[in-house]
């Protein structure tokens, strides 16, 4: 694939003590992991196996901090804002003024990343297209953004983003979310459910006894150290939507 979209990208910081208000360079450390993995850049796709490999994707897709904010002046692409909140769970608080956040900038522009505790366990979650442009995007934990800086091991590399800005794609969980359910893409083989941790390959379900789960894809749910790849039919899926009357041609 050749590159085929850069997407502006603006990052809201919302931060209740000094660990979660996150550096610069932390911010840039998960850009640099988006460009790597949409792009098939990432050093660790050599680690897929032989059976897999010919199916690991170039995306073509790019990110970059926004340069203009929605009023065409200049901007960092970051913001940034103080908060005494703590927790913020995932119904879209943080993503308004008017609940303590900061306003998504259009979706018509911008991929919105917001940068927040929200508690649970949870790393990140994201909207997938079609829905309100005032919450689209995605919101992720201050320590599993980036690959540098305030992280928990073993989500340290930025694939929580690159999961979710999957969903915000459109790709849906590998598995299907249900016990060997679909995830819409035909050259992922069906699997039983979920995988956590770092499997060895292969790991069979479903009646697939030949390669068995492709548990190394980013929209698995293994450690950030054992996903490494997006197959050519997530990125036709994904890309489908920047086509003409598609639903973020717009970007
Ligand atoms: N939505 C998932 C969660 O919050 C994200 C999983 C990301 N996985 C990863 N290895 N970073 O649990
Ligand atoms: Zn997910
Ligand atoms: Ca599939």
């Amino acid at each position: 694939t050749a590159l085929t979209g850069t997407i502006p990208v603006v990052v809201h910081v919302i931060y209740s003590n000094a660990n979660e208000n996150i550096s610069d360079a932390q911010i840039q450390s998960q850009i640099a992991v988006l460009n790597e993995d949409f792009r098939k850049l990432n050093s660790d796709v050599s680690k897929t196996p032989a059976a897999f490999a010919g199916l690991a994707a170039d995306a073509g897709l790019q990110f970059v901090l926004a340069k203009r904010d929605p009023n065409g002046n200049a901007t960092t692409g970051i913001e940034r804002k103080s908060s005494t909140k703590t927790t913020w769970g995932t119904a879209d608080a943080m993503k308004s003024t008017s609940t303590g956040g900061l306003n998504a900038w259009p979706a018509t522009q911008y991929l919105n990343l917001w940068v927040c505790n929200i508690g649970g366990g949870i790393l990140g979650y994201a909207q997938f297209p079609g829905g309100a442009a005032s919450t689209d995007g995605v919101v992720i934990g201050p320590n599993y953004f980036g690959r540098t800086g305030y992280l928990s091991a073993p989500f340290n590399l930025g694939r929580t983003a690159t999961h979710e800005v999957g969903h915000w794609l459109n790709l849906r969980h590998i598995w299907g979310d249900a016990n060997c359910g679909s995830d819409l893409v035909s050259d992922t083989p069906t699997q039983q459910a979920d995988n956590a941790g770092c499997p060895s390959f292969p790991h069979r379900t479903c009646g697939n006894t030949t390669n068995g789960d492709m548990f190394m894809n980013y929209m698995d749910y293994t450690d950030d150290a054992c996903m490494y790849m997006f197959s050519t039919g997530q990125s036709t899926r994904m890309n489908a939507l920047f086509a003409s009357g598609g639903s973020r041609a717009s970007l």
